[in-house]
């Protein structure tokens, strides 16, 4: 069996590459750097697998790839590449979230009609959702993103449900509750703030500490997009939770400083246009149809991401 994984250098598609390759399956990663944050990290992103015999990794933006010629070789698609970041996707920073979250997502599906795939799995995302006071989060909730890149993602979700009406293509999509552990990107809260914290620094919040969020690790989501792959369910979307409770960043930041033994700086701002309040996801659905167990609670994957900057950050 091979398996094609594209944004095969990012946080989540090199965890997802990884545990394929140590499960014995063949590996296509796709992956053009994009600038958003250093391609150093990528690179050590890759440094296990790289020289795996099972793994070919592509250098190319989905974009200019002869997607047909590609899909002629892969059973399973993982679909990763895109532009994330919510922040950053307002103005007109919002052309690259059009290319790379919704033009390339609607080509790799083009492709996929002509392909024999066994199952398309789309990386979505709880921003689909925007912000809501009814929580948990049900697949069936109305979506009223509040941020361009949760439009472009949700887009990419209707892409995904209308090549499987139209054209049978067997998609599957995960929205998932932002993820942590190792390889986190850069521009994210547990990143930045641990890093802040193992280096003296000072963290800075957006509000006042007290908006929550269901916190998802990251071998859970690997676990997710492989039960999704390997399942028969198709045309369906699925929220992707972590195995633990919602909870607010001042508490996470607690969490964190408990860890690693020390406090940190702390100064608050005013909350980012996009953000959303609250996010927690109903699993019932994927639970119930994938057999989904999320493993690895908060404090435990906390743990992990700790260890892991610790290394490249001390
Ligand atoms: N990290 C989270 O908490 C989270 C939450 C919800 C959804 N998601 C989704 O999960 C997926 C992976 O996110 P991540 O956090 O690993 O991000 P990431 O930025 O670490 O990885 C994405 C990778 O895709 C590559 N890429 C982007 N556009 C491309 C293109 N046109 N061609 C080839 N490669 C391209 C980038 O270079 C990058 O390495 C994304 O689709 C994201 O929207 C992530």
């Amino acid at each position: 069996m091979a398996h094609l994984v594209t944004g095969a250098a990012g946080f989540i598609g090199s965890n997802l590459a990884e545990e394929l390759l140590a499960k014995g399956e063949k590996v296509i990663g796709v992956d053009c750097f994009t600038d958003y944050y250093a391609r150093e990290l990528k690179e050590k992103n890759l440094e296990n697998i790289i020289e795996d015999d099972n793994f070919k990794f592509i250098e190319a933006d989905l974009l200019d790839l002869d997607l047909v010629e590609l899909l002629s070789k892969v059973d399973y698609v993982y679909h990763q590449a895109a532009q994330a970041g919510v922040r950053s996707s307002w103005g007109q920073t919002f052309d690259i979230y059009t290319d790379c979250n919704i033009r390339a997502t609607q080509q790799l599906l083009e492709a996929a009609k002509e392909a024999e795939i066994k199952k398309f799995v789309y990386a979505s995302s709880s921003s689909v959702y925007g912000d809501t006071d009814n929580l948990p989060m049900q697949e069936t909730n109305r979506l009223q993103p509040v941020s361009p890149y949760g439009v472009s993602k949700l887009a990419g979700e209707n892409l995904c449900y209308l090549y499987w009406k139209n054209f049978e293509v067997p998609t599957v999509s995960l929205r998932y509750f932002t993820v942590f552990g190792e390889r986190q990107r850069p521009d994210m809260a547990f990143h930045i703030f641990i890093k802040e914290i193992l280096t003296d620094g000072k963290i800075t919040i957006f509000g006042d500490g007290k908006q929550s969020r269901n916190f998802t690790y990251v071998g859970d989501v690997v676990e997710a997009n492989i039960l999704a792959a390997a399942s028969d369910v198709e045309g369906e979307i699925f929220n992707v939770g972590g195995a633990g409770e919602r909870i607010t960043l001042n508490r996470t930041i607690e969490m964190m400083e408990d860890i690693i033994g020390k406090e940190v700086e702390k100064e608050y701002d005013t909350v980012a246009k996009g953000d959303v309040k609250h996010t927690e996801a109903d699993e019932t659905k994927i639970r119930q149809m994938l057999d989904y167990k999320p493993k690895v609670g908060l404090k435990e994957g906390l743990r992990r991401e700790v260890e892991w900057l610790k290394k490249i950050y001390l």
